[in-house]
């Protein structure tokens, strides 16, 4: 279920190695992609990885999470911008393939019906990727949000958008609701991979191990899920009791 690596360049080369196998064996995969702090070393591994192994990367296609509203994509902190600066731009993706909400959708529910439905068009998601809010978001699936809630706008919970304003320029301000994929279609993903780094991931992982299935805490939902993994670096796991830590020895090395 869950499994420790000494450090985030470590579950970048894990996690980059599980994409390009997934992607050689099946390249016509359907991914589901995060954007966030977290992701950005899995990203820039996948990068270079992929060059060196020559993947091809033209029939993938991809879901992302989520989407601020009011920000276009072209705006530098819209999670448009954020892939195609971490991902996007540096291998040959088909374009027409690569897939993320419209903040700017002038009808946002039918948007997020039609992303939804789009999603499911596509075959549905075969691996997902997520990281953790320090508040268990996954996706801006925020505490409280139902477990078969489906792609819907979301108001940003206070400590998401405190959290988030490091991304943007001091003094500007962090949007106060997104478009984000829901519970249900994370929970249809074949298989999810759960990233959580440093120390600010430390309390909310302890809270996910103790609890059980919670919509308090949303990424408990993962426990429900048949093909899970909830990948976290030591700081992140360094609130766990001593003895949930030994799956770490699975992996030592
Ligand atoms: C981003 C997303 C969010 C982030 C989470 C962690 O697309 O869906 O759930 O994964 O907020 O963000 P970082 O990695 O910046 O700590």
């Amino acid at each position: 279920m869950f499994r420790v690596f000494p450090d985030p360049s470590s579950i970048a080369e894990y996690v980059s190695a599980i994409l390009i196998a997934k992607i050689q064996s099946k390249p016509d995969t359907v991914l589901g992609l995060a954007t966030g702090g977290t992701m950005e070393p899995i990203y820039a591994r996948f990068v270079a990885q992929a060059r060196q192994s020559k993947l091809d990367v033209s029939r993938l296609t991809s879901f992302n999470l989520d989407e601020y509203i009011g920000l276009s994509p072209d705006h530098p902190k819209s999670y448009a911008a954020y892939m195609r600066e971490h991902l996007f731009q540096h291998l040959a993706f088909d374009a027409a393939r690569l897939h993320l909400p419209d903040g700017l959708a002038p009808d946002l529910p039918a948007h997020c019906k039609a992303y939804a439905t789009r999603l499911r068009a596509s075959g549905g998601v075969d691996l997902q990727l997520l990281g953790v809010g320090g508040n268990g978001h996954i996706g801006f699936n925020e505490p409280g949000t139902a477990f078969d809630c489906p792609c819907h706008v979301v108001e940003l919970a206070e400590q998401t958008r405190i959290d988030n304003s490091r991304f943007f320029a001091e003094g500007s301000i962090v949007p106060a609701s997104a478009i984000t994929m829901g519970m249900a279609e994370i929970m249809e993903a074949r298989e999810i991979l759960l990233v959580a780094t440093g120390e600010s991931k430390a309390k909310i992982v302890a809270r996910w191990y103790q609890q059980g299935v919670t919509e308090a805490i949303p990424f408990t939902v993962l426990k429900r899920h048949p093909r899970a993994m909830v990948i976290l670096d030591e700081a992140a796991a360094s609130l766990l009791p001593d003895d949930a830590r030994q799956p770490r020895m699975l992996v030592s090395g």
